[in-house]
């Protein structure tokens, strides 16, 4: 087992995987990387599955960048996980600017999650960030005009397009004990009492160096005590520039703990970086001055990082 999807499955994961976007996939050196199924054995688009990509308006679907991905996944024998069906960003202007009744709306989450649903195979992040950090339920469009209805629509409809994909609710700030991790507890428990297919949550883990949360492994064991795996669906661990000796240490550190933490919990199926390389990652555009989040630097040599990864698998 000589890279990260190869020593994960020898330790009995199903996968180390990466996301990756569509314009990154021009760059042949960050390709040959990427399709290495020893160190990626799963890919994620980080935009082209998302609804504004795929239904950019009513009932017209555009699957060429989803398909690409899905494509480069086959080829490269690796899984690939949808993300995702329902989400308050990155909505076209159509979905947020309709007075919406209820059941127009249902009917709209219907079509989208099983249109989408049924084109990708394998895992699908159904739902992403329901919650507010105070663990109350984001008032987007969805739950305003819906209330958590959407939620129950857009799970079946999934499990109808498609009996084998895994299906996910996906969140961040879940990862650690607290009012946002108790509200994904119970909607996990409401869903499977009222029978309506959850199959896991993912923790999206996007985090800072020195501060991976203590109990992210006993989080994990609370969801899957309730019946659903658990995945680590975009692991990140950002520092604020200039990069350090120190800071690079730390970060391996922290890596290595937050695979260990999924190590220990068999019901923690896999662990997906958000992208695997600094040269493309989200966190600069987003985190000003933050940044040197991944595993392999902006010029796509293994870090520090790399080798806690390694260390924890
Ligand atoms: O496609 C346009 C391009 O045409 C335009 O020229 C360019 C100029 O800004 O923008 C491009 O769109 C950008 C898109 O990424 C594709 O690169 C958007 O501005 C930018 O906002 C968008 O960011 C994405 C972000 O989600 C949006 O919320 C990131 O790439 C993506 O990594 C990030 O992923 C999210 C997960 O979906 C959910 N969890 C958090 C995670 C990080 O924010």
């Amino acid at each position: 087992a000589t890279g990260l999807n190869a020593k994960a499955k020898s330790a009995g994961k199903l996968y180390f995987g990466s996301a990756t976007d569509n314009s990154e996939l021009t760059d042949t050196a960050y390709v040959a990387i990427l399709d290495n199924n020893s160190e990626f054995g799963q890919l994620t688009p980080a935009n082209s599955m998302k609804w504004d990509a795929t239904e950019p308006s009513q009932g017209t679907f555009t699957f060429s960048g989803g398909d690409q991905i899905a494509n480069l996944a086959k080829s490269n024998g690796q899984l690939l996980r949808g993300h995702n069906c329902v989400w308050y960003n990155q909505l076209p202007s159509w979905v947020t600017s309709t007075s919406w009744t209820s059941s127009e709306l249902l009917s709209v989450v219907q079509t989208h999650c099983s249109t989408i649903v049924s084109h990708y195979k394998d895992a699908w992040d159904v739902i992403n960030e329901p919650f507010n950090d105070d663990g109350t339920f984001r008032t987007d469009v969805f739950y305003t005009v819906t209330g958590t209805q959407y939620i129950t629509t857009a799970l079946q409809a999934a499990r109808a397009a498609d009996p084998n994909a895994k299906l996910y609710i996906n969140d961040y700030n879940i990862e650690s004990t607290g009012a946002k991790a108790t509200a994904m507890l119970n909607l996990v428990k409401q869903l499977k009492s009222a029978g309506v297919p959850v199959d896991g949550v993912g923790l999206q883990c996007h985090f800072i160096v020195g501060e991976v949360p203590t109990s992210l492994q006993s989080v994990m064991q609370q969801f899957t005590a309730l019946g659903v795996e658990v995945a680590i669906t975009e692991l990140d661990i950002r520092m604020t520039l200039p990069e350090t000796q120190a800071l690079l240490t730390q970060q391996q550190k922290d890596y290595q703990s937050v695979v260990a933490a999924c190590m220990a919990v068999e019901g923690c199926v896999g662990i997906t970086v958000w992208d695997y390389t600094d040269k493309y990652s989200w966190v600069p555009s987003t985190f000003s001055g933050q940044g040197d989040a991944c595993p392999w630097d902006s010029n796509l040599q293994k870090k520090p990082a790399y080798t806690g990864i390694m260390t924890a698998l």
